[in-house]
């Protein structure tokens, strides 16, 4: 499924990454708990996901923001009660976890690799600065980016453009100058259409959104990047 491309992406200033499923790899949490959860282990991952995500949306629709911790415990319930399994200990013990999220292998080196280059390098997350905070250094990430950047600044999640307008003004560059890395295809398309070149890290074999923008490259690592960049 990786396209190839003989272009570079060039005049890029800033990449730009998203947290969950991008960098850190959120079945890690759940496989942690596999030990109770046995069986049930990947649909749990998948059912707390989507609904994580849908009560993004759904919140971000109805104008009743609460923060991604509430809706990412909320989630989980949902989930754990969908599958009859769970209980206090378990809930906490996930959410947890969740803080302590396993970096995707590759994520590392290809950092040090765009700040060696002199690229201002940020996340851009649903995530509040405290779960951002604990999951990059629980994964010893702390000195790798220039910038955190939690939706919380303006109280709506992704894709409110006005998340994506948030990195323009903390990063002082424009659209087009920056790179935005995500896996999640509906994240990676509302970037493009704001005007953010876009990598698609599409590490789960999705198949392309029929939704506004376009992802100017799709890759199955965060390492494919490098030489997207010319670098
Ligand atoms: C984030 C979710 C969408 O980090 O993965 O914003």
């Amino acid at each position: 499924m990786t396209e190839t491309h003989d272009e570079k992406l060039t005049g890029i200033r800033a990449c730009v990454f998203d947290a969950y499923g991008t960098l850190f790899d959120f079945a890690s949490a759940a496989a942690g708990c596999a030990d109770v959860l046995g069986q049930k282990t990947g649909a749990l991952t998948a059912l707390w996901r989507d609904k994580q995500l849908q009560y993004t949306w759904l919140r971000t629709l109805q104008g009743n923001h609460a923060d991604f911790w509430t809706v990412t415990r909320d989630a989980l319930e949902y989930a754990l009660d969908a599958l009859d399994i769970g209980d206090r200990a378990l809930t906490d013990r996930l959410m947890s976890l969740y803080l302590n999220l396993k970096a995707f292998p590759e994520v590392p080196q290809t950092l040090r690799r765009l700040k060696s280059a002199g690229l201002k390098t940020a996340i851009l997350s649903n995530g509040t600065p405290q779960m951002l905070d604990a999951v990059v250094s629980n994964a010893g990430l702390g000195d790798l980016f220039d910038h955190v950047i939690s939706v919380e600044e303006v109280g709506v999640f992704k894709t409110h453009p006005k998340v994506y307008q948030l990195a323009v003004d903390r990063l002082g560059a424009a659209r087009q100058e920056m790179a935005f890395q995500s896996s999640n295809a509906w994240d990676a398309y509302a970037a493009s259409a704001f005007g953010m070149r876009v990598v698609w890290c599409n590490r789960y074999g999705q198949r392309p959104e029929r939704l506004p923008g376009k992802p100017d490259r799709q890759v199955r690592t965060l390492a494919e990047l490098i030489p997207i960049l010319g670098l």
